[in-house]
C-alpha cells in the first residue's frame, strides 16, 4: 500500500468564499461532520458528548469489504470485514474444535459450517479453495445462493446488537451503473431487510455522496467525491451537499485483477497481490506492473469520460462559481501514483467544470462508512 498523501493542484489556491453563503443544509452537515469527526481529528478540543455512546451507525456495504462506523466515548470506531465466506469441507473432521482453537469466526448454517470475513481468506489458502463472495460489481450476486444469510452474519458481527431498539443505521448503496443493468431497488431492499431483522432502522444513501460528507467539509460540501471500490467506481458531484450528478460504472479493482490475470497468464490472486503490493502507477518496474498501470489508466479515463458526458447531459445543474475539489476514496485509490494518474487523465479531457485539485481521502478505506455515520448524526440529532 502506498501511504503517499499527494494532492495535485491545478490552479492557484482556491478561494473559499463559497462557504460564506453556504445553505443551511451545508451548515447542518458541517455541524454533523464536526460532531462525528472532530474527536478523531482534534481530541483535545472536541465538544464532549453527554452520553458515552452516540446513537446511529454508518455501514459501508461493499463488494470487497463491509465496514461499520460508530461513535463511542467521543471517538469514531471503524470495524472492517471482508465480504466473503468459505464452507469448511466436510471431510475435515473435528472442524469446530479446530476453528475454536484457531479463534476463527464461524457459523453453522443448514448443517454446514462456514467461516466468515477475513478468516475465510486465510483458510481458503490452507484448503486450496476460493472464497465465495455475496456481492459482485457492487450488488448482491445473483450467482451466490447463500449471499443473503452470509452477509447477515457478517453484518451482525460488525454491528452487534442495537443500543436501543430500532437504532438507525445509514448504509450506502451504489448509483445505478451506466454500463450494467442492475437492480438498486432489490439490493437496497435486501440490505434494509437484513438490518431490520437485526433490530435496526435502515436508511440508505448514495455511496459517493457519503465521500462528499466525510471529505469535503472545508469546501462547503461542494465538489466531486469518487469511491473507487472492488466492484465499481461511484461518482457524485455535489453542490452545497446536494448531489447534482451521480452515477457508477461496474468496473473497479476486480476488473483490473481480472484483465491483468488474463493478459499476463497469471492467477487472479497473483494479480491482486501485485496490484496491492508496492506498485507505483507512475513508475512500473516490470511487464506485470505495466499491465496494472494500463488497466488503471483505462478505468480512470473511462470514468472521467462518462463523468464529462453525464455532467453535460444533466439538467438543472447549479452554477459552480469556484473551481471544485476532487476527492478519491476506496481501496482501489490506494495504489501509488493514483492521484497523479487521475489528475493527468482529467487534464487530457475538456472537462466542463473547473477543477481546483485532486486528492486522496486521508483514510480512503473508511471514507464511505464515516460519511454514512455523519449522515446518521445529521439526521438523528
Ligand atoms: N493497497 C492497495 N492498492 C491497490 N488496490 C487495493 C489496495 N488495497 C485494497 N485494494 C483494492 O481495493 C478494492 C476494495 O476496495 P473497497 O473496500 O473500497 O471496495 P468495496 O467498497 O468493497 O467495493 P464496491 O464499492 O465496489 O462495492 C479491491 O479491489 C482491492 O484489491
Ligand atoms: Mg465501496
Amino acid at each position: 500500500m502506498s501511504g503517499d498523501m499527494t494532492t495535485i493542484r491545478f490552479d492557484a489556491p482556491k478561494a473559499t468564499d463559497g462557504q460564506a453563503d453556504a445553505t443551511q443544509q451545508a451548515q447542518a452537515v458541517q455541524q454533523a461532520q464536526q460532531q462525528a469527526s472532530a474527536p478523531v481529528a482534534t481530541p483535545t478540543t472536541s465538544t464532549p458528548t453527554n452520553t458515552n455512546v452516540q446513537l446511529g451507525r454508518g455501514l459501508d456495504v461493499g463488494t470487497a469489504n463491509l465496514l461499520s462506523a460508530t461513535q463511542e466515548d467521543g471517538e469514531i470506531v471503524v470495524k472492517r470485514e471482508r465480504n466473503a465466506f468459505l464452507e469448511i469441507p466436510a471431510e475435515f473432521a473435528g472442524n469446530r474444535d479446530m476453528l475454536t482453537k484457531l479463534n476463527v469466526p464461524f457459523v453453522s448454517f443448514r448443517d454446514h459450517l462456514y467461516v466468515l470475513g477475513d478468516a475465510s481468506f486465510n483458510l481458503a489458502n490452507m484448503f486450496g479453495k476460493e472464497v465465495r463472495r455475496p456481492m459482485s460489481d457492487g450488488f448482491l450476486s445473483p450467482q451466490e445462493q447463500d449471499a443473503i444469510p452470509m452477509m447477515k452474519f457478517i453484518v451482525e458481527r460488525l454491528l452487534g446488537a442495537p443500543k436501543v431498539a430500532g437504532e438507525p443505521v445509514y448504509f450506502c448503496i451504489p448509483a445505478p451503473s451506466i454500463d450494467k443493468e442492475n437492480d438498486t431497488v432489490y439490493h437496497e431492499g435486501i440490505v434494509s431487510g437484513i438490518l431490520k431483522k437485526l433490530g435496526f432502522t435502515p436508511h440508505s444513501m448514495n455511496e459517493a455522496h457519503a465521500v462528499v460528507y466525510s471529505e469535503l467539509a472545508d469546501q462547503g460540501f461542494t465538489g466531486i467525491g469518487v469511491s473507487c471500490g472492488g466492484g465499481m467506481f461511484n461518482v457524485c458531484v455535489a453542490y452545497k451537499t446536494i448531489p447534482a450528478v451521480k452515477f457508477s460504472v461496474a468496473r473497479g479493482g476486480d476488473w483490473i485483477d481480472q484483465h491483468v490475470s488474463k493478459v499476463m497468464g497469471i492467477s487472479r490472486t497473483r494479480a491482486t497481490a501485485i496490484k496491492e503490493g508496492d506498485v507505483n502507477l507512475m513508475a512500473p518496474r516490470n511487464r506485470e506492473e505495466e499491465a496494472v498501470v494500463l488497466y488503471y489508466r483505462n478505468l480512470i479515463s473511462y470514468v472521467l469520460q462518462n463523468l464529462k458526458q453525464r455532467f453535460q447531459l444533466a439538467r438543472d445543474v447549479p452554477q459552480f462559481t469556484e473551481p471544485v475539489e476532487v476527492v478519491v476514496a476506496g481501496g482501489t485509490s490506494l495504489v501509488g501514483g493514483f492521484v497523479e494518474v487521475f489528475a493527468e487523465e482529467l487534464q487530457k479531457i475538456d472537462f466542463p467544470l473547473q477543477v481546483a485539485g485532486v486528492r486522496r481521502a486521508e483514510d480512503a478505506l473508511s471514507s464511505v462508512t464515516r460519511g454514512c455515520l455523519i449522515a446518521a448524526a445529521l439526521n438523528e440529532s
